[in-house]
């Protein structure tokens, strides 16, 4: 009995794409369950699980096996520092009080998520606003069992330990469980859904804000691409768009703006939303209760408003973290990307670096303004000519390139790097850290850019900040295998660069 039609049927189904290794460990536990359920053909039980009522339950249960669930309350700091500092007020002085404000929480898993948004969004309101319409922040899984206990709402007592200190008022303690309070609970709603089939909508038609975290990195690259797309169709002009820290895209859809704060960044769909009032108060909810959906309800789940026409841009999607897998997730995620620049001007690009070893600077730019022309949103050609001008010693033509660079693709981390680099050379220290920091969000392992930072921290007179990030170069440079680093060592080996931190370590100490 083969597996394989289990995995292909598992994977269209849930966008994942699950590693071999990953694939292996679970076939060894789902086909003696084939076995045991009485099926001779694999493809029997995909029809089973695809189409009867009790395979429906067993397709669950199989989900459940597959899934990666982790998660906790204020899961990543930044992001929700940004959520409380910058993203509610913006969507509170938008809303202004007349309409109500929309949270979804996309791949919830037990919950933890949810509420912690929902908390976010209850402090934001101030007194007054709270007298307006009531938000709703509601919560999606696939996985019905970690639906149930999202719905639950009571968690071990170490969760207090993730909850900022000016939000555990919202939980309860009883005996060893932690319990939601009541306030938070009423706005929140959870609900089965599947990222693969279409969105939900709330009653104003779309969303303020969405989180969809942690969950993409699992899935293959051309799903990933389709679940954005989905999502920025069912967010407002105006609203707010935050994946995990670690999935990042770049040629993002061109609705979509990113924004960089507080350590971490998050996209903005373009346009404003006013305050409408007609979808307020009583028009919040589409479904039944916070916590019990009724069976008319979760049809409406996964029942889409049809849209205006949607321009969708592709995406590609960098890199990823997280799971075991992390280093293979990666690799295999740029080698899909790879594969998606079938249009992109190749030829120019290498006719330039040719052009370029030969001494014909000239020749090698009029061959990447060729490629600019044809791809005007891939920022490889506009860094490599960047890098041109910049051994040139034209630090203006440099700058031009490399803005334009990061706005065709701002999440991809070497513009940023360049730059930093560049605002270096110039002696703009400030300048320089905000970039390099905005190529670590982007590449955390990104060696060359935390070691230009160090030199930035030492150029402008901070020894021990320049010390701690020598420190961290050391470390990635342990850590992670040399050849997933090679893209980030620019030109260098991971043991050039570990020479070049102890001399630096010497002279600074
Ligand atoms: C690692 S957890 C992330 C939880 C939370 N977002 C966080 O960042 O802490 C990923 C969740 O996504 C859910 N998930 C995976 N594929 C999904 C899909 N196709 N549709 C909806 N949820 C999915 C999983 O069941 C799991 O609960």
């Amino acid at each position: 009995m083969s597996a394989a039609e289990l995995r292909a049927f598992l994977e269209q189904h849930t966008g994942f794409r699950v590693p071999e290794d990953r694939w292996q460990f679970l076939a060894a536990r789902f086909l003696p369950r084939i076995e045991a359920r009485g099926f001779d053909e694999v493809a029997d039980y995909v029809s089973y699980l695809d189409r009867d009522e009790q395979g429906r339950r067993e397709l669950d249960e199989l989900l459940g096996l597959l899934t990666v669930r982790k998660t906790s309350f204020f899961r990543n700091a930044a992001c929700f520092k940004a959520l409380r500092m910058t993203v509610l007020p913006q969507l509170v002085a938008d809303a202004g009080g007349q309409r109500a404000l929309s949270a979804w929480s996309a791949g919830c898993a037990s919950g933890e998520e949810t509420y912690s948004l929902a908390m976010v969004v209850c402090a934001a309101l101030d007194k007054d606003e709270r007298d307006g319409p009531a938000p709703y922040v509601l919560g999606t899984d696939i996985v019905h069992e970690a639906l149930a206990s999202a719905r639950e709402g009571s968690y071990p007592l170490r969760v207090l330990h993730d909850v900022p200190e000016h939000y555990r008022g919202y939980l309860r303690g009883v005996g060893q469980r932690a319990w939601v309070r009541e306030e938070v609970r009423e706005v929140v709603e959870f609900a089965p859904h599947n990222l693969m089939q279409p969105p939900p909508r709330p009653a104003s038609g779309s969303w303020d804000l969405i989180l969809c975290r942690n969950v993409l990195i699992y899935f293959g690259i051309e799903q990933a691409r389709e679940v954005v797309s989905r999502l920025v169709r069912v967010l407002s002009p105006g609203g707010y768009l935050v994946l995990g820290h670690a999935e990042v895209f770049t040629d993002i859809d061109p609705e979509l703006e990113v924004e960089f704060a507080h350590g971490t960044f998050y996209y903005r769909r373009r346009g404003a939303r006013s305050a409408d009032p007609s979808g307020g108060q009583d028009a919040t909810r589409r479904w039944g209760g916070p916590s019990a959906p009724t069976a008319a309800s979760r049809r409406d789940v996964s029942r889409e408003t049809p849209t205006r026409g949607y321009q969708r841009a592709p995406l590609e999607l960098l890199a990823s973290d997280e799971s075991d897998t992390r280093a293979d997730t990666r690799a295999d995620t740029r080698a899909d990307t790879r594969s998606g620049d079938r249009e992109r001007p190749h030829a120019e690009i290498l006719a330039a670096r040719a052009l370029r070893e030969e001494g014909d600077e000239a020749g090698a730019i009029r061959e990447l303004r060729a490629a600019i022309r044809k791809a005007p949103r891939w920022a490889k050609p506009r860094e490599l000519l960047a890098e041109l001008y910049l051994e040139a010693g034209d630090h203006e033509a440099a700058l031009f390139c490399l803005e334009a660079a990061i706005d065709a693709a701002p999440m991809d981390p070497r513009p940023h790097f360049l730059l930093g680099d560049l605002r270096r050379r110039q002696g703009d220290y400030r300048r320089a850290e905000v970039a390099l920091r905005r190529a670590l969000y982007l590449e955390p392992d990104y060696a060359s850019a935390r070691y230009a930072l160090a030199w930035v921290y030492s150029l402008s007179d901070r020894l021990a900040r320049a010390r701690r990030e020598l420190r961290n170069v050391l470390r990635t440079l342990d850590s992670v295998p040399e050849a997933r680093l090679t893209p980030w060592l620019e030109d260098r080996s991971a043991n050039e660069l570990r020479g070049l931190c102890r001399q630096a370590q010497a002279e600074w100490s």
